[in-house]
């Protein structure tokens, strides 16, 4: 039975960070090293001032601060942690692709092709070869492929361990897991290195929610798991659109819906749209697939969840134009929040940026607060659409660190991320300075829409 001493993770993402360091605290007698090509990154998470690492997650850097010198190691020696570990996860990036075959819809695995390849060049002992990054369906082939073919005589076991964490909730979605599942050979050799990866679970979770499964049931798990999730995303916000003409509520249709069990009350908040790294990517990533395999209804049924995102984005920004008028053009519109969902620094695929950059178009300016997103990174996000010119961009965008300032002399506010600190303003204080009429856009229904009309504000919220 293979005995884990020492664990390698390439990748020090929001998946690879939070998950080895949650492994590394909950298992003192393995050391685990976390690698990453990106020396800031990795120097960011060797920083002492944990405030600083490159990620953050609510409990985060308590579970860094008792494991980081002990058993968590960060490191750009790549070579030398595959070298030293008997497991080794692959948690890189597999973003959708943005050249040429499957571009705009598969997912890009160059960089899981290039851990193979090195894990293969370095190794010089057996390994078990976890892939924790979400992958299509059948990748696992490619990567035996790749170790077999090119490596030194090692034997590798593959696995599948796809991550489910969610971003602000990562610590305790990996401290309380669900489920994990994990994925191998049904042969001997598959089922012993299961079994490994099923013992460094078992440290904290109890053994029913271990799931194994063969491979392949693994890797396409993921990927349905969360095209369910984000379809639930997308079917509330179908029927915020249908609330918003017939004076139904979309928060007392949500209630109603999620008290049936069969449906249950979760992801049923009508908003903005879905942002985030992972369910648009991975639900093209599944279109893809099914339209590969010549399954055209299957592909277009769980492309409409994207097509509704996209319309739920452009249905809040030309609502703001609409109701501001029919022009933006020369006023001040405050954001409050531009990070995908509320605790985290995320930025990726945030609905915050596709609303600003309407509205930007149409000549508006944006005054955003955030309480955890840089300002570089705001201005990377409206550059990275690549509509207008970086001197555009930063003439458009306003960032500021203080919310009362952003809201001061504005003609509207728009609520883009749910940071529960915005319940909290002295929204009166805010409406005192804002331009009148004083409309408040929530996109995440976060705020109490009849206390602000109470105040004078014109609240809109989604779906109401
Ligand atoms: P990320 O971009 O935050 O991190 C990936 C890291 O891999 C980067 O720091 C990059 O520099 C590094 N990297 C890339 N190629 C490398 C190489 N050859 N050697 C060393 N380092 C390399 O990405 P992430 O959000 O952590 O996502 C990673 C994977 O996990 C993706 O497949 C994603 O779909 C999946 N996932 C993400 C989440 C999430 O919440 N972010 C949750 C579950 C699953
Ligand atoms: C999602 C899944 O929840 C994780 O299980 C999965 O591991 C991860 O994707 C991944 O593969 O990357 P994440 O994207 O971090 O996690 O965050 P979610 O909580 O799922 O939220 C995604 C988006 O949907 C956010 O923009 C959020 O605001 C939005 N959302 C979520 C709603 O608009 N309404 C809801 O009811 C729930």
């Amino acid at each position: 039975m293979t005995q884990i001493k020492n664990i390698c993770c390439i990748g020090a993402g929001y998946v690879g960070g939070p998950t080895m360091a949650v492994i590394a605290q909950k298992c003192p007698e393995i050391n685990v090293t976390v690698v990453d090509l990106n020396e800031q990154r990795i120097a960011d998470w060797n920083d002492d001032d944990l405030d600083k690492l490159p990620i953050y997650e609510p409990g985060l850097k308590e579970v860094v601060a008792e494991a980081r010198g002990r058993n968590l190691f960060f490191s750009t020696d790549v070579d030398k942690a595959i070298d030293n570990a008997e497991m080794i996860f692959i948690s890189v990036n597999t973003p959708t692709k943005t050249y040429g075959k499957g571009k705009g819809m598969a997912a890009d695995l160059k960089y899981i092709e290039l851990c193979a390849r090195q894990i293969a060049r370095v190794s010089k002992t057996d390994k078990i070869v976890i892939e924790k990054s979400t992958l299509p369906v059948r990748t696992a082939e490619a990567l035996r492929s790749i170790l077999d073919n090119t490596s030194s005589g090692v034997k590798f076991q593959i696995l599948s361990s796809p991550e489910f964490l969610a971003e602000g909730t990562a610590v305790d979605d990996l401290q309380n897991a669900d489920r994990v599942l994990i994925g191998g050979d049904q042969t001997p050799e598959g089922l012993e290195a299961m079994q490994a990866l099923t013992d460094i679970y078992a440290h904290w979770l109890p053994k029913e929610r271990i799931l194994q499964t063969n491979v392949w049931s693994s890797e396409l798990s993921k990927l349905t798991a969360n095209a369910f999730l984000a379809q639930r995303v997308s079917s509330i916000n179908s029927l915020s659109a249908l609330c918003e003409k017939t004076e139904a509520n979309i928060e007392e249709v949500s209630r109603a819906i999620g008290a049936d069990s069969r449906i249950g009350s979760k992801f049923l908040k009508s908003s903005v749209g879905f942002g985030g790294s992972c369910f648009q990517k991975d639900i093209l990533n599944l279109v893809y697939i099914c339209q590969s395999l010549g399954l055209k209804e299957v592909a277009d049924y769980w492309e409409q969840v994207i097509i509704m995102n996209d319309y739920q984005k452009h249905r809040f920004a030309d609502n703001i134009i609409k109701t501001l008028y029919n022009t933006v053009s020369g006023k001040k519109i405050a954001f409050l929040g531009w990070a995908f969902k509320k605790d985290t620094n995320d930025t990726r695929e945030t609905a915050a940026m596709y609303v600003a950059d309407i509205l930007m178009e149409d000549r508006a300016t944006i005054v955003v607060y955030d309480p955890k997103v840089k300002y570089e990174q705001m201005f990377a996000d409206v550059d990275y659409l690549n509509t207008r010119t970086e001197k555009e961009n930063k003439e458009l965008l306003k960032p500021q660190t203080d919310p009362y300032e952003a809201c001061k002399d504005v003609h509207a506010i728009a609520i883009l991320t749910e940071w529960d600190e915005f319940k909290g303003y002295d929204w009166q204080k805010i409406y005192d300075h804002m331009m009148k009429p004083a409309f408040v856009f929530d996109g995440r229904n976060v705020l109490d829409g009849e206390k602000l009309e109470k105040i004078g504000f014109k609240y809109y919220g989604i779906g109401k």
